[in-house]
């Protein structure tokens, strides 16, 4: 039944003209959950976070967020749908508080709650006093600490978040994590990261997915995760599903330059030698 997940996907597509960048992804996400989708850099993470959030099309099968149809309820998804962009743009001439109120207006939210909500998230993210100034004078890791405040403003029922820490120093990536934890346990809100920290995905997500080159090559628990290929850790799982386990060889260049380089060091001191003795 559809109603019971928050997110399904159905053989969804994606293709920009010869890249396949979503390849027949099959998901179903239950209410409530923390799911995290890892993959290495153009694996296909934030074409699929766009897809469900529609921003961009699918090329062909389906999906439902929150009981919504993605191609026929794409306003319902966006009403109900919180969204951090893994490159957001910002109106830089605006103020934060203004940008802020701009977001809440867009969701239709009454004046008076928009108000209580910018001054909650700005006291939370640590940018009261600064509300005022232009965006175009915010450093990057401020930038998303606003991005993230336009994600909650309207309390969204699912929030999907790409790269949620990145430019974040570290006092304010914890916050983050710890929000994303209360979020999920106490609101019960259904989170979705992409991201590409290990930690970050197995301390907060309850079902991870792992994607390489558009295609979901597996999904479980941590632990399960962990287990199914016999590794130490999410780490070690990672790389030897993604493929990526074979570093080392990609590496042994490097040892094979510093003999090259010793037998090169070695023949030069000896030819100097010789020169010396021949003077
Ligand atoms: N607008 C676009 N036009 C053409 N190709 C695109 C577009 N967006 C994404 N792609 C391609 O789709 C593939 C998946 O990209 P995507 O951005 O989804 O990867 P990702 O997993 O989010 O990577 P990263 O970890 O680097 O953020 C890549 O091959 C990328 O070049
Ligand atoms: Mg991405």
């Amino acid at each position: 039944m559809t109603e019971s997940y928050a997110i399904i996907a159905n053989d969804l597509t994606k293709n920009f003209g010869k890249v396949c960048a979503v390849n027949k992804l099959n998901l179903k996400i239950p209410y409530g959950k923390t799911y995290g989708l890892l993959g290495p850099n153009g694996a296909g993470k934030t074409t699929t976070v766009r897809m469900f959030n529609a921003i961009i099309s699918n090329t062909s099968g389906n999906a439902s967020v929150g009981g919504y149809d993605l191609l026929t309820q794409n306003e319902d998804i966006r009403r109900i749908c919180g969204f951090l962009p893994e490159s957001p743009g910002l109106y830089s001439k605006l103020s934060a508080k203004e940008f802020l109120e701009f977001i809440g207006e867009l969701y239709y939210l009454p004046k008076d709650i928009i108000s209580v909500r910018i001054n909650e998230l700005l006291e939370l993210f640590d940018l009261e006093g600064r509300e005022n100034d232009l965006l175009e004078g915010y450093s990057r890791g401020m930038k998303q600490k606003v991005c993230l405040c336009a994600a909650l403003i309207q309390d969204p029922e699912i929030i999907f978040l790409d790269e949620p820490t990145s430019n974040l120093d570290p006092a304010t990536a914890r916050m983050v994590k710890n929000l994303i934890s209360e979020l999920a346990k106490k609101a019960e809100k259904t989170v979705f990261i992409c991201t590409h920290l290990l930690d970050s995905a197995e301390e907060l997500c309850d079902i991870i997915g792992i994607i390489v080159n558009g295609e979901l090559k597996m999904e479980g628990t941590p632990k399960e995760i962990i287990e199914s290929v016999g590794a130490k850790d999410l780490e070690e799982a990672y790389l030897k599903i993604t493929g990526a386990s074979h570093i080392d060889d990609l590496l042994a260049w490097r040892e094979e330059n510093s003999n090259n380089n010793t037998v090169n060091n070695k023949r030069q001191k000896k030819s100097k030698k010789k020169n010396k003795t021949s003077r």
